[in-house]
């Protein structure tokens, strides 16, 4: 049995604030905006998570109200959200994400990211693909002002 569920996350980019995408650190000049480390990425492929079981979204997990997620890292989240579909009988088959950034280059970190989030997720890495983009300097995104993210991902359930 395979479900399928699609993320989508966008954040505002900020002075004094580390740019944390895909559980890595990036060197910027400025970071993501949110209540927990703004990790778009992951906050995006927990979304697919969610979506692929039509288990409501993020903010129904985790509500950005609730202390408890200020300042967190979103690899907590992304375990959790694991746990939940894992407890519904589900693995991950495969993700594929996009990051639209109009700077700074995530080719660099890409590997590293993929690396984590295979960690962190028990799968194999080459079941993780990540692709970048710029949005041509048009519109928020391509005037640096935020950073976007897209997933897909597919689950699968032996029955
Ligand atoms: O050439 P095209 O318009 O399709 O893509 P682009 O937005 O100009 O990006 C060219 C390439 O740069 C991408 O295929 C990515 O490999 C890389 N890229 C990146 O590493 N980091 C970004 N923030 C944006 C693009
Ligand atoms: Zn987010």
């Amino acid at each position: 049995m395979y479900r399928i569920g699609m993320g989508y996350d966008i954040h505002k980019l900020e002075d004094n604030r580390d740019l944390i995408i895909g559980g890595i650190k990036i060197p910027y000049e400025k970071g993501l905006l949110g209540h927990s480390d703004a990790d778009v990425l992951i906050h995006a492929i927990i979304d697919g998570m969610f979506g692929a079981l039509a288990l409501g979204d993020i903010g129904t997990h985790f509500p950005d109200t609730d202390n408890e997620y200020k300042d967190v890292s979103s690899i907590l989240l992304l375990k959790r959200a694991l746990q939940l579909i894992q407890d519904e009988g589900y693995t991950i088959n495969n993700i594929d994400c996009n990051i639209i950034a109009q700077e700074p280059k995530m080719k660099p970190h890409i590997s590293k990211m993929r690396e984590k989030l295979a960690k962190e997720l028990m799968i194999d890495v080459n079941l993780i693909s990540i692709k970048a983009k710029t949005n041509e300097k048009m519109d928020a995104v391509g005037e640096k002002r935020a950073i976007e993210a897209h997933a897909v991902v597919m689950l699968r359930k032996e029955i």
